[in-house]
């Protein structure tokens, strides 16, 4: 199964697995025969439902103490399913209703641009695929626990979903150059982003809430002022913990400033 075609990089815990390696595959076949209407169901296996258990687990004291109130709000309307994977149909009929974005199956992860460009259209590119249960709190890519945990519940927030949208419109007139800065400032607000609350630090960004590292979250960050073009010029790499954390003032002003800022393409 270690061919060159796999879907799973050689230093990813299920490399050497031939049913995961299976498994990846047969869903990545779904995204890609899949043409609008119905998504079609992933069948996981009892080993998938046990690793979003454990994940689940985890990661809701952290929530508890770490996440702000907009995604403890989101999170708490949206419901996921704690002990079983939850199907992209189900998290539609929510998601549709919240905000009018939907999850859309995707075989392998977007590009920056693509991405973007899709949110747009508030389609949200989303992986279907799980992490491997012998590495169940580390994922070196976006896997169904990110996709679901950290975006779908943050993107049943109406000013999440706004700009999510803004920065997904501005994507699609800007040149390579502006593609650039919108990535950047997607990954360092919506994945990586924090804002205070009560005199503290709370996350706001998928790629913190839906990561069991978020535990470390508020020791060995690296907080930094939060400002726009400092993230739009800042380079990131995709598929690692991000320890800088610009930290916004407030919800508000998170919310604010990313519509400001990208008003330079939308107006
Ligand atoms: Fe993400």
């Amino acid at each position: 199964v270690s061919t060159p075609a796999s879907r799973v990089h050689p230093d990813h815990p299920g490399f050497h697995d031939p049913g995961y390696q299976a498994q990846r595959e047969a869903i990545a076949q779904l995204a890609l025969a899949y043409r609008g209407g119905p998504i079609p169901h992933v069948d996981y296996g009892e080993q998938d439902h046990g690793v979003w258990r454990l994940v689940c687990e985890h990661l809701a004291p952290l929530h508890a103490k770490f996440a702000c109130r907009a995604f403890r709000e989101a999170s708490a309307s949206m419901a996921l399913d704690p002990t079983r994977i939850p199907q992209l149909e189900q998290v539609n009929a929510r998601l549709r209703a919240a905000t009018g974005f939907s999850m859309q199956p995707v075989a392998e992860v977007a590009s920056g641009q693509t991405f973007l460009q899709r949110l747009g259209d508030r389609e949200f590119p989303s992986t279907r695929f799980i992490r491997h249960a012998d590495a169940p709190l580390i994922t070196p890519e976006p896997d169904i626990v990110h996709e679901l945990i950290g975006h779908a519940c943050l993107l049943t927030n109406p000013d999440i979903a706004r700009v999510s949208q803004l920065l997904g419109r501005a994507a699609q007139r800007a040149d390579a150059d502006g593609v650039q800065a919108l990535s950047r400032v997607y990954w360092f607000s919506l994945e990586f982003g924090a804002v205070e609350e009560d005199g503290e630090v709370k996350a706001v960004g998928a790629g913190l809430l839906s990561s069991p590292e978020l535990e470390h979250f508020r020791h060995d960050s690296w907080y930094l002022p939060w400002d726009l073009p400092h993230m739009a010029s800042t380079p990131y790499r995709p598929n690692k913990w991000e320890d800088r954390v610009f930290v916004a003032p407030s919800f508000a002003r998170f919310v604010a400033d990313l519509e400001a800022w990208v008003a330079q393409w939308t107006d």
